[in-house]
C-alpha cells in the first residue's frame, strides 16, 4: 500500500493530493492513509501535510528501500521481493537464511552497511554506510554445481554493462569477477552455493559496488565512481539498473547457454591476450591469458607452451 500511495504522490508532486482522494483511488479510509504517510515520513519520505489541501511529496530518501528500487522497476522476477537492512552482519547470511526457509529465486537483500561484508577466498568486503550497494540475490539456477563459474561470469557481464550505462564510466571484467575502472576495483561478486552432488539447490550471489565511496575509506587498488568521475551517483538508480542487466544476462544464459555470455565478457575483458600471473590455492602460475573456456574458467598457456585452465584465482597483469 506505500507503494501505491507514493505512485500517486510521485506522478502529482507538483500538487497537493486530498487525503479524500487518496482515500478513494485506494480503497482504505482516510485514517490508513494517514498512517501510510506516518510510516513512510519515518523512513525518510519528506511529507508536506496540510489539513485542508492534503499531501504532497517533497523528497524521496537516499536510500536503497524496497519502495524506491521497486519503482520503475523493469524486471519479470528480480527484486519483485526486496529487503532493506540499516545494518547487517553480510546480506549473504540473511539471503542464505531466506533461501534455506524456500524463498523464491530473484529475492534480492540490500543494506546500507554491513558489520562482517565478506569477499571471496575469506577476505572482508568494506562496507561503509550510505555510499556503496550492497546485496545479495537469491538464484534457483538448473545447472550442475560444477558449472557455478558461469553464474559469476553471468553476473560481472550484467554489472559491467550496468554501470556503463548509468555512469558512462569504462568499465571492465578482471577475470573471474572483478569490475574495474582505469585498473582500480570497483565491483566485487561473491558466488556461494548450496548443492549436492549433482544439483544445485541455490546459489547467492553478493555484489558489493563502491558507489559514492571516498578513497580514504576504500581498500588499496580499490576505487569508486565518485572518485573516477568527480561526481556523485545515485545508488538506487544503479541498482535497479543491475537487476535489470542481471536478470536480462541471466535469462539469455538459461534460455540460450552461456555462448552469448562469453561473447559479452569478451567486450569486457581486460586480460585476453595479455601475460598475467594467477594465484590459487596454493599455486601460483604465469603465461598467457588465452581465452575463457565453455565452462567459464581462464586459459592460460604456460611458458613451456602447456594450456592450464583455471576455475578461481587471483589474476595480475604482468610486462
Ligand atoms: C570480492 O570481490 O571479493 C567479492 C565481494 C562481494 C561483496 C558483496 S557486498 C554484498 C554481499 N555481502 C557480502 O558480505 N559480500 C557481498
Amino acid at each position: 500500500m506505500d507503494e501505491r500511495i507514493l505512485e500517486v504522490l510521485r506522478t502529482r508532486s507538483d500538487a497537493y493530493v486530498s487525503g479524500e482522494e487518496l482515500s478513494a483511488d485506494l480503497g482504505i479510509s482516510r485514517a490508513a492513509v494517514w498512517k501510510h504517510i506516518r510510516r513512510l515520513r519515518n523512513i525518510g519520505y519528506v511529507i508536506d501535510a496540510h489539513p485542508h489541501t492534503g499531501y504532497r511529496l517533497i523528497s524521496v530518501p537516499d536510500k536503497l528501500l524496497p519502495e524506491e528500487i521497486s519503482w520503475n522497476l523493469r524486471t519479470h522476477k528480480f527484486g519483485k521481493q526486496i529487503y532493506s537492512y540499516e545494518l547487517t552482519d553480510s546480506t549473504m547470511n540473511i539471503a542464505t537464511k531466506l533461501a534455506g526457509e524456500g524463498a523464491a529465486e530473484g529475492v534480492v537483500v540490500f543494506a546500507e552497511a554491513q558489520a562482517k561484508g565478506r569477499g571471496r577466498v575469506g577476505r572482508k568486503w568494506v562496507s561503509p554506510t550510505g555510499v556503496g550497494i550492497y546485496y545479495s540475490i537469491i538464484l534457483r539456477p538448473e545447472i550442475r554445481p560444477d558449472e557455478t563459474p558461469k553464474i559469476t561470469l553471468v553476473v560481472a557481464v550484467a554489472h559491467a554493462a550496468a554501470i556503463r550505462k548509468v555512469t558512462g564510466l569504462p568499465a571492465f571484467i578482471k577475470w573471474p569477477n572483478d569490475i574495474l575502472i582505469n585498473d582500480k576495483k570497483v565491483c566485487g561478486i561473491l558466488t556461494e552455493l548450496n548443492a549436492e552432488t549433482d544439483r544445485v539447490n541455490f546459489v547467492i550471489v553478493g555484489v558489493g559496488i563502491n558507489v559514492n565511496t571516498m578513497l580514504g575509506d576504500l581498500p588499496e587498488g580499490a576505487t569508486s565512481f565518485k572518485e573516477e568521475a568527480g561526481e556523485g551517483f545515485s545508488r538506487i538508480e544503479i541498482a535497479r539498473e543491475s537487476l535489470c542487466a542481471l536478470e536480462a544476462r541471466y535469462e539469455v544464459f538459461q534460455q540460450k547457454g552461456f555462448a552469448p555470455i562469453i561473447e559479452e565478457w569478451h567486450s569486457y575483458s581486460t586480460i585476453i591476450g595479455a601475460n598475467v600471473e594467477v594465484a590459487f590455492r596454493d599455486r601460483k602460475i604465469e603465461g598467457q591469458a588465452i581465452d575463457v573456456d565453455s565452462s567459464g574458467a581462464l586459459l592460460v598457456r604456460l611458458e613451456n607452451g602447456l594450456q592450464e585452465r583455471v576455475f578461481a584465482g587471483d589474476v595480475v597483469r604482468v610486462k
